[in-house]
This record gives structure tokens, sequence and C-alpha cells, in this order.
């Protein structure tokens, strides 16, 4: 049985385009693996914590078995165990909101998803397909719509590296731009999402 981690980063909760957009990807996603494990985490409806002075000391001491890291061990474990990962995430001040940035920071542990070598840092978990649904109120591609400049973009490069790092190179982006530009922009993104989607 195929196992689909929902990751959800949006404070709207269900009114969220990341959220109605990657709802629809998980149900199609389900269509194509019948009797397929959906496991939704919403990051915003329960944040994980963020790094503190414990968690920082474990990491550095490589103290696996610290209660530090019970959190950080668990969430790593759900992550291990879906076939395919999809995250829906709104721009945040052109990046990550902070409860995915806290997310992340759980899961990337040294010694236990990545590991540091003389060639650089090698990621310790199998690859698999991560599908990363994106909302934002403007544009940050190259397709920026009616002369509104393009926005800097460091949610895109940032979410390669960061789970690239620990081995999940396969990402498959599928950006829903214009969304605070009018129901129009908001029918557009959505149609070009869902084509998209297949
Ligand atoms: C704190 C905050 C920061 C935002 N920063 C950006 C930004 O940098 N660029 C952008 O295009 N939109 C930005 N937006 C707009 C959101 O990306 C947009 O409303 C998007 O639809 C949110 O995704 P959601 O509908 O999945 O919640 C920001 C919104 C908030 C609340």
């Amino acid at each position: 049985m195929k196992t689909i981690l929902h990751i959800s980063a949006s404070p709207r909760g269900a009114a969220a385009y990341s959220r109605i957009a990657s709802d629809r990807l998980v149900a199609a996603l389900v269509g194509r693996s019948p009797g397929a494990r959906v496991i939704a985490r919403d990051l915003a409806a329960a944040p994980p914590p963020l790094v503190d002075a414990a968690f920082s000391a474990a990491i550095l001491a490589r103290d696996a078995a610290s209660p530090a890291l019970a959190v950080s061990e668990a969430l790593i474990q759900e992550l291990e165990g879906a076939d395919t990962v999809v995250i829906a995430t709104p721009m945040h001040n052109y990046t990550v909101p902070a409860v995915l940035k806290a997310w992340l920071d759980q899961i990337v542990r040294i010694d236990r998803t990545f590991r540091s070598t003389p060639a650089g840092k090698m990621g310790l978990l199998a690859d698999r397909p991560v599908f990363v649904v994106m909302a934002s109120g403007g544009w940050f591609t190259e397709a920026a719509q009616e002369g509104v400049p393009v926005q800097p973009d460091f949610l895109t490069p940032y979410l390669r590296a960061v789970l690239g790092t620990i081995g999940l190179c396969d990402l498959r982006c599928i950006p829903l731009e214009g969304m605070a530009r009018g129901p129009d922009s908001v029918a557009r993104a959505m149609a070009g999402a869902a084509a998209a989607l297949g």
C-alpha cells in the first residue's frame, strides 16, 4: 500500500489556494493508487518546535537518544515511510513560511538524514517524488503577467537545495501565482496548475 505524506504550511487552512490545489493533487494520486494511505500534516495548525538550546546541543553532540530530538525522529520516520510527498506552501516574504522552516529544521539532521563528507553533504534518504504546490500573491517565475515585475524567488531554490541535501531531488514544483490579483488571476492559476498535474 502506497503512503502519501501531505504537508501543508498555510495559516489559511482549507481556504488556502495551496491547500485547495494540493487536495486535488492528493485525490488524483490516490486515484492512481487505490487504497493509498494519506497522512495529512498541517504545520500551521500544529507547528513543529523551533530549534532551541537543548535541540542544538543534541545535534552538535550527535546525541540521537536525546529527548530533545524525539519530535525530529518522529517527523523523519513519517517522511521515510512516505512513497510520495506533497508539500503545499504559500510564499511568505519571498521564501518558505516559518512553520515550514521549523519542519525542515527538524528533518534535515546531520548523521541522520544527511552526512557531511569531504565532497560535501550527502543525502541519506531514498529519493521519491516530492510535489511542491506554491501559492504567491504576485509572480516569481518568468511568467509575470500584465507588466507586474517578477519578484525574487528564494522559495524554489531553497527547497531544492535543502531537500536535495537529504536526498530528495525529485522535486516537481507547481506554482500558483497572482493569487492576490483578483478572481480572474486566481482562476487562471488554478487552471494552469490543473493542466500541469495532467
Ligand atoms: C506574511 C505574508 C507574506 C507574503 N509574502 C509574499 C511574497 O513575498 N510574495 C508574494 O507574491 N506574495 C506574498 N504573500 C501573499 C501570499 O503568498 C498569497 O496570499 C498566497 O495566496 C498565500 O498562499 P495560500 O493561499 O496557500 O495561503 C504573503 C502573504 C503573507 C500573509
